[in-house]
């Protein structure tokens, strides 16, 4: 995590206060003992959902049931980024190696994928966590939040030990990166990523890993006019503001 990050507060707006003090220690946070505390970066425990309130801003919770996810899928961005997975072409197991709020995971898995979703922020992945495990409540989207399984941890290290176990398909990895700006995801999705993961951290040793780990291909999501982070991308499938490349194994 970057020296520049924030650390919210924990927050009880509707929730168990049980659970705020175990969610409290469980990531090193301090639980405040109000929710009027506005003008600070809060983890708010609510009657139904985790979510994480900017400063004076939006509040951003991962929900596989309404808002941006439950219109993916129809958009050119969600067509290229199944096709640069290989849907069509037999992938099968994916390992999300940036899962982050889960977007782009529950979009594969709505594709057909087994999803290993890896996030290394302890906040993103109880954010995430608390999505996935109310998703599976709900008989609309069960099934398919059932075919991701999440990690909390470093990629480089899971990737290792997948590609020592015989590897998946395909590697997806969505790194943060300065120059993103509004590209792919949510502005109100960034800007909270933004706050406690930082910028982007060294990709290099997380795509020598996704390359040990690949049976079939690797595919980095990029800004639509970027540099590629490698050369040697096999092609390109290329959405409204993002571009993803797909460097296909030997
Ligand atoms: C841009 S976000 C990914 C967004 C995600 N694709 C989505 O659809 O919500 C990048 C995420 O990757 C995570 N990350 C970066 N490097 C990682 C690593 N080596 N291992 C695991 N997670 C990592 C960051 O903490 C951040 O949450």
């Amino acid at each position: 995590m970057n020296a520049s990050v924030a650390q919210p507060s924990v927050v009880v707006d509707g929730g168990e206060l049980d659970r705020a003090r175990r969610l409290a220690a469980q990531l090193g946070l301090e639980l405040a003992a109000d929710a009027a505390h506005g003008r600070r970066l809060r983890l708010v425990v609510g009657a139904d959902r985790l979510s994480l309130a900017l400063p004076d801003g939006p509040a951003v919770t991962v929900d596989f049931l309404g808002g941006p996810v439950a219109r993916r899928g129809r958009g050119a961005r969600d067509e290229a980024l199944g096709q640069a997975i290989g849907v069509g072409r037999g992938v099968r197991t994916v390992v999300d190696a940036t899962a982050g709020l889960g977007r782009d995971a529950f979009l594969l898995a709505t594709l057909g994928c087994d999803v290993r979703a890896v996030e290394r922020n302890p906040i993103v992945a109880a954010l995430l966590a608390d999505g996935v495990a109310r998703a599976a409540r709900h008989p609309a989207v069960a099934a398919t939040v059932a075919r991701i399984a999440l990690v909390e941890g470093d990629a480089v290290a899971e990737l290792a030990t997948v590609a020592g176990a015989g590897g998946v398909d395909a590697v997806y990895l969505d790194p943060m990166f300065p120059e993103r700006g509004k590209a792919s995801l949510a502005k109100k999705d960034a800007q909270a990523l933004q706050a406690i993961v930082g910028d982007a951290g060294d990709i290099e040793p997380l795509f020598a890993a996704a390359r040990t780990a690949a049976n079939k291909r690797v595919v980095v999501k990029r800004p639509r006019t970027a540099p590629p982070i490698a050369e040697s991308v096999s092609f390109s499938r290329v959405g409204r503001s993002v571009r993803f490349d797909v460097y296909l194994v030997p």
